[in-house]
């Protein structure tokens, strides 16, 4: 054959249901830092470039397409449950008259990386081809006895996973599932990751001729070899040494551990990239996450969905950040959580500060402990010190909100709109009616409640004449007596 042998077909199982999950959900829906667990498969099998993406799917397919979210994949589906190979067999008329590779991948190994798929495509092509054998006219011999290559790993605990037999050449002889195994079996310790590169048209040869006479009563994929051999071809093992890739996620256990090794793969990353960490085993960042150089992660850090953090930025412990966007050099005090906001250059936010639902809050800013922010804009240098809500307000520079200020937004029925302008001075225990509008250095006087607009460089204050009543505490007593 000639160049045209260099182009794989790729398939990913992911028909199953993953019983052991005790889920409504799909197993391969589940997610993991944030994204589902085939959504990873995938992009190391889209690394490996391959001409085509088949999914077999069949259980909550339509979930599993939509978390899988490509377009020009294809997807087959596997109407009955009946084993691996017969998951293969379904997508057979895919690949029925291609000469080239088919790489099957489990749609559970969401640790395997994209290199290694790339590098086991190359091992087989190279298979493929007699050692040396001259380029006449443009064309490679073909070895005609391989028909395929396995990944195999070596891990300290086979248990659950089918072993490799192999023959002294690195040719397997057969694979056995854990429950079909016998004792001397079960004692080998090297692994079927669950990802096959096979010569297509021999797959073609033997995958309808499976039988499910074993302890399943499954369709096993794995049984090709066996009737590969009997035509007198190979199947190789590519043993690669770091196990960790290859964790199968059958349960919650499972995806449990998954996700922490992956979690400190990215964190590893991020460091390498620039970024400090303190205690990182604490530390949750999931995929769609930027850090930026010079970036400091204390302990309990939880940042996740489309989130990016800015150069010099500090965050503390214990801080969550969702879908937003932080500045350069901004300070994440303990405790706060930021959701859907905006957080610009210099500004200092908490400890324990709210901040949600599209807010922005502008440079240099401060937003202190006990306050929350909702659907609001605070302008550049305004503060918001200590205890305050403030909800749907547009709020100008350098403004200070006194402690307790409330933005009274809701009348039971509508969210009404607050305006403060630049320079205003809100007083401590402010409460604001919206709709209501604070003019430009205007200023309220501490416990008014504001019903009404107060104009430009105005005094707003609504207070009752306090009253002063001399010894009352002696009065008090006597009542009681
Ligand atoms: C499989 C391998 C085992 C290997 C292990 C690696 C077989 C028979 N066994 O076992 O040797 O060590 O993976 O993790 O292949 N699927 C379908 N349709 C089906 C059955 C399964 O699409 O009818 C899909 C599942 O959704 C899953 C993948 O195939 O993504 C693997 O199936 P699973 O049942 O998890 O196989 P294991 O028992 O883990
Ligand atoms: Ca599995």
């Amino acid at each position: 054959m000639g160049h045209h042998h260099e182009k794989h077909i790729a398939v990913i199982l992911a028909a199953g249901k993953g019983t052991r999950f005790r889920s409504k959900k799909p197993k391969v829906v589940h997610k993991i830092l944030g994204k589902p667990m085939i959504h990873y498969v995938s992009l190391a099998v889209r690394w490996s470039n391959p001409d085509r993406m088949i999914y077999v799917v069949g259980h909550e397919k339509q979930q599993v397409i939509k978390a899988i979210n490509c377009l020009n994949c294809v997807y087959v589906e596997q109407e009955e449950q009946l084993g691996t190979g017969h998951a293969v067999a379904t997508a057979k008329p895919y690949w029925e008259n291609f000469d080239g590779i088919v790489l099957i991948v489990n749609g559970d190994l969401p640790l395997v990386e994209g290199e290694t798929l790339k590098n086991a495509v190359k091992y087989m092509e190279a298979l493929m081809k007699f050692e040396g054998a001259p380029a006449e006219g443009g064309q490679d011999f073909r070895n005609e006895d391989v028909a395929g290559v396995v990944i195999t790993t070596k891990v300290p605990n086979p248990l659950g996973y089918g072993r490799v037999v192999k023959d002294k050449n690195h040719k397997i002889i057969k694979i056995v599932e854990e429950k079909d195994a016998t004792y001397q079996e079960q004692q080998i310790d090297e692994i079927n990751t669950g990802i096959y590169l096979f010569y297509a048209p021999y797959l073609n040869q033997v995958i309808d001729r499976l039988e499910n006479n074993n302890a399943q009563k499954e369709y096993y994929l794995t049984d090709v070899i066996e009737l590969l051999n009997q035509m007198g071809k190979d199947v190789y093992a590519l043993m690669v040494p770091d196990y960790t890739q290859f964790i199968g996620v059958n349960d919650r256990w499972d995806l449990a551990k998954a996700e922490n090794i992956l979690r400190m793969k990215y964190l590893q990353f991020w460091s390498y990239a620039g970024a400090t960490f303190h205690n990182p085993e604490t530390v949750y960042i999931e995929f769609d996450v930027e850090l930026s150089p010079d970036v400091e992660i204390f302990q309990g850090v939880s940042l996740k969905g489309k989130t990016s953090i800015g150069e010099d930025t500090v965050i503390e412990e214990n801080c969550s950040v969702i879908n937003s966007k932080i500045g350069k050099n901004v300070k994440i005090l303990k405790g706060s959580i930021i959701e859907d906001s905006v957080i610009e250059d210099n500004s200092v936010i908490g400890p324990y500060a709210r901040i949600r639902n599209n807010s922005v809050i502008k440079e240099n800013a401060q937003i202190g402990n006990f306050v929350e922010v909702k659907n609001s804009v605070v302008g550049e240098n305004t503060a918001a010190k200590h205890l305050a809500y403030l909800g749907d307000a547009q709020i100008g520079k350098n403004v200070n909100i006194g402690a307790g200020t409330i933005t009274c937004n809701y009348d039971g029925f509508k969210k009404h709109k607050t305006v403060i302008k630049d320079k205003a001075f809100i007083g401590s225990d402010t409460m604001l009616v919206a709709p209501v509008t604070i003019g430009e250095e205007a200023i309220t006087g501490s416990g008014s409640v504001i019903t009404k607009d107060i104009p430009d460089k105005a005094l707003g204050i609504e207070r009752s004449q306090l009253r002063i009543i001399e010894n009352y505490a002696d009065k008090r007593r006597k009542n009681d007596d």
